[in-house]
């Protein structure tokens, strides 16, 4: 089959597209609001774009046509962490997707503990594997014509990494870190079954 996209409503290319670039990585974004609110989010609509400088990229979307918590608090405080998501706290990044009002924390709603980051203010998820303290570079509007989704350029400043998720050389293990990724829909994968190829 073919399919036209620029004959595909909004819905179906969103459907199409997260169901078949897979498995996409999930940013666990945590940020503060002005007043000093937590706030916590999932997006998979994610990537590392740069090593240097070593830059994250987080695509948020709208909701019924509003701008959502974690892109207000970027663009007001500048701040953010990217953690990732294992295989342990998946129940809770999904329940963190929630639509609350913008003043209530996704951390205290959903019961997910908080631990103090070093270089920004926004807390970071507790038991995270992986923890990325980043400054916003960039916020791009996408497109440039009519909007629909902001694109948050996040430079790294520092990475919190659970010892438990290192091999005896001090390497990530992939089976250890065991994240998850997202699939189409309701689906998700894990990190946990590998297989290794060396470069020609
Ligand atoms: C696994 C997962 C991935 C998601 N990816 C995205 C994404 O890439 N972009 C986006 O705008 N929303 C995404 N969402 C939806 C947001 O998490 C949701 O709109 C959330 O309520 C936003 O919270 P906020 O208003 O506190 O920022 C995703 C949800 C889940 C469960």
């Amino acid at each position: 089959m073919q399919l036209d996209f620029g004959a595909l409503a909004p819905l179906e290319a969103y459907r199409w597209l997260s169901a078949t670039v897979t498995p996409r990585p999930i940013a666990w974004v945590s940020t503060l609001s002005a007043e000093g609110n937590a706030n916590l989010a999932p997006f998979s609509f994610f990537q590392v774009i740069s090593d240097e400088p070593p830059t994250l990229m987080v695509n948020i979307g709208q909701r019924d046509g509003q701008l959502k918590d974690s892109l207000l608090n970027a663009q007001a405080t500048g701040e953010l962490v990217v953690n990732l998501v294992s295989m342990m706290q998946a129940e809770a990044m999904n329940a963190s997707a929630e639509a609350l009002p913008h003043q209530v924390s996704e951390f205290a709603h959903c019961g997910i503990a908080e631990a103090p980051s070093v270089r920004v203010r926004p807390p970071r998820v507790a038991g995270a594997p992986v923890a990325f303290e980043c400054r916003v570079a960039q916020i791009q509007p996408y497109p440039a014509t009519q909007p629909n989704c902001h694109l948050v350029f996040a430079e790294v400043l520092l990475a919190h990494i659970d010892d438990a998720v290192l091999d005896a050389r001090g390497r990530i293990d992939p089976a250890a870190l065991d994240l998850v990724g997202r699939l189409g829909g309701s689906a998700y994968c894990r990190t946990t079954e590998l297989f290794r190829m060396q470069r020609p």
